[in-house]
């Protein structure tokens, strides 16, 4: 179940590759917006958008907290400098993905409409707009959202570097 020092544990590996399917289907859908634009396909696509990003927000937190319950017992990465740049690398993903849904979520509370994610009543909406909250959505929502998207172009290719070329086992501790 916990990490081991050389291997992820399971709960890890579900967390990663639930976020990661997760994230590959929120982050296509809107790929497929930009590239296709309104279109039945891309309009259903969307219509998941809020609850999939409330789902992945949820699991982030999740990821989060129990990656510091592992903290001492994560696989080590590279020594020098390429393991400065994983840790770097890794953290930046948390950071994305933690604020991206955040901001998106004080966005929706700041516009003063209801938000039931899967009809759970999260926010009751009802007053005034809160202009920082819409203000803060409106600037940094989209745009972080692709800062996270090269950012998992990045990791991927980093993880097929690993094993296609350097060939150190690090993919086969994240798939178990
Ligand atoms: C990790 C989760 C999420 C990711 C990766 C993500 C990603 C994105 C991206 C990349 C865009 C930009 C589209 C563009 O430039 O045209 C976008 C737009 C949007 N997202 Fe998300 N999103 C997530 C979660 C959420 C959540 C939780 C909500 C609301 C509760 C939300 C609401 C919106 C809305 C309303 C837009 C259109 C307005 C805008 O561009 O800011 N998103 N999202
Ligand atoms: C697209 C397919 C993906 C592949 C092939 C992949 C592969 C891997 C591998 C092999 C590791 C272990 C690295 C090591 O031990 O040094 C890892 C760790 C990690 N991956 Fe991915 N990954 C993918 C998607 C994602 C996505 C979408 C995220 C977005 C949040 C992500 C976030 C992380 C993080 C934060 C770690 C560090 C361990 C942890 O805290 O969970 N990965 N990934």
């Amino acid at each position: 179940m916990f990490d081991n020092g050389l291997k992820y544990g399971l709960v890890t590996r579900v967390l990663h590759w639930a976020m990661a399917a997760l994230l590959i289907y929120q982050l296509g859908g809107v790929v497929a917006g930009a590239a296709l634009g309104e279109t039945p396909l891309t309009e259903a696509w969307g219509s998941s958008h809020k609850p999939v990003g409330f789902t992945l927000f949820v699991l982030a937190v999740i990821r989060a907290l129990w990656g510091l319950v592992n903290l001492t017992r994560r696989p080590k990465l590279h020594e020098g400098l390429i393991g400065k740049l994983a840790v770097l690398g890794h953290l930046a993903l948390y950071a994305l993905v933690l604020a991206v849904p955040a901001i998106a979520l004080i966005r929706q509370y700041g516009s003063g409409r209801p938000f039931e994610p899967f009809g759970i009543p999260l926010m009751a909406g009802g007053h005034e707009k809160i202009e920082w909250m819409t203000k803060l959505g409106g600037d940094w929502h989209g745009e972080l959202g692709w800062v996270l998207l090269v950012a998992i172009v990045g990791h991927l290719i980093m993880a097929l570097v690993h094993h296609f070329v350097w060939k150190d086992g690090t993919l086969k501790r994240m798939v178990g």
